[in-house]
């Protein structure tokens, strides 16, 4: 049975769909069939950020009003082996999206994948709560500001009430040198105030603002955004790589 992921923040743009949609490409490279749900319905987000959205005929919306099966509102990509995305309807009655149909689409996906990656819309709202009450394990994206630390703790506890056991903040957008001159928050006091332990710290790069521009992903490329996703799959695989020493003094460690 394949694993549910759902990646949230409460805040909304810190990054979780550059993160699930470049997490989905490497944990295809190690081997692992990925699913990528894109639960932000309304928007169009995960097959835009990969430059698959003139692949996505059909989308969740199909699915939900009963029109298609799981499969046909699977996208793939040749550049992608390995992936499917299931892309979010532009325009859906949420009505339509019961706990039954969700559960049923999930039960599909775990047969048939190894991960399936939920990226759920910012906020708490009602398809945040669908994704959280069919998942797994949650990683939530955290930047390193008061605002998204505080929001990242409202959903780590609805995760821990939902009865999700394994629980991880993602923080990304570092930036080392505020770090160094200790304007923003350390990795260290991040995991303190959240009693939760880190999968992993991506930087802030301009590089992701790019490759978001031009639809291409950042793993692969060789950039430290995209060599820190790596990281980040290799763990999630259960790959014993070791976290950055990132504090104050050692706020450049990146660049190794
Ligand atoms: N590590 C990073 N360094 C620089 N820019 C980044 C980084 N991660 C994400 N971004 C940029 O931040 C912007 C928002 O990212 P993204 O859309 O992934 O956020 P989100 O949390 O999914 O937003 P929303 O809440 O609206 O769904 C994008 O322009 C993206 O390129
Ligand atoms: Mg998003």
């Amino acid at each position: 049975m394949g694993r549910v992921i759902v990646i949230a923040s409460g805040k909304g743009g810190v990054g979780k769909t550059t993160m699930t949609a470049n997490l989905g490409i490497a944990l295809t490279k190690q081997n692992k069939k990925t699913a990528l749900l894109d639960m932000d319905m309304g928007l169009r987000n995960i097959d835009v950020m990969l430059g698959m959205e003139n692949r996505v005929l059909d989308h969740l919306g199909d699915y939900f009003e009963g029109s298609l099966d799981w499969q046909e509102v699977l996208t793939t990509d040749e550049r992608y082996p390995g992936l499917s995305v299931l892309a979010a309807a532009q325009n859906l009655d949420p009505s339509l999206v019961t706990e039954d149909s969700f559960a049923r689409l999930i039960h599909e996906l775990k047969e048939n994948f190894d991960l399936i990656l939920i990226d759920a819309p910012a906020g708490i709202g009602p398809f945040f709560r669908l994704a959280i009450g069919q998942a797994d394990e949650g990683i939530v994206v955290a930047q390193p500001v008061v605002p998204s630390v505080r929001d990242a703790d409202k959903v780590l506890h609805l995760m821990e009430e939902a009865g999700i056991r394994r629980r991880f903040i993602l923080l990304n957008g570092l930036r080392y040198t505020l770090l160094r001159h200790g304007i923003t928050m350390t990795p260290q006091d991040i995991t303190e105030v959240l009693g939760t332990d880190l999968v992993g710290v991506v930087p802030e790069d301009v590089q992701a603002i790019i490759a978001c521009n031009k639809g291409e992903p950042v793993v692969g490329t060789g950039c430290k955004s995209g060599r820190a996703i790596e990281r980040i799959a290799g763990r999630m695989c259960g790959m014993a790589i070791p976290m950055p020493a990132l504090n104050r003094r050692r706020g450049g460690l990146f660049h190794r």
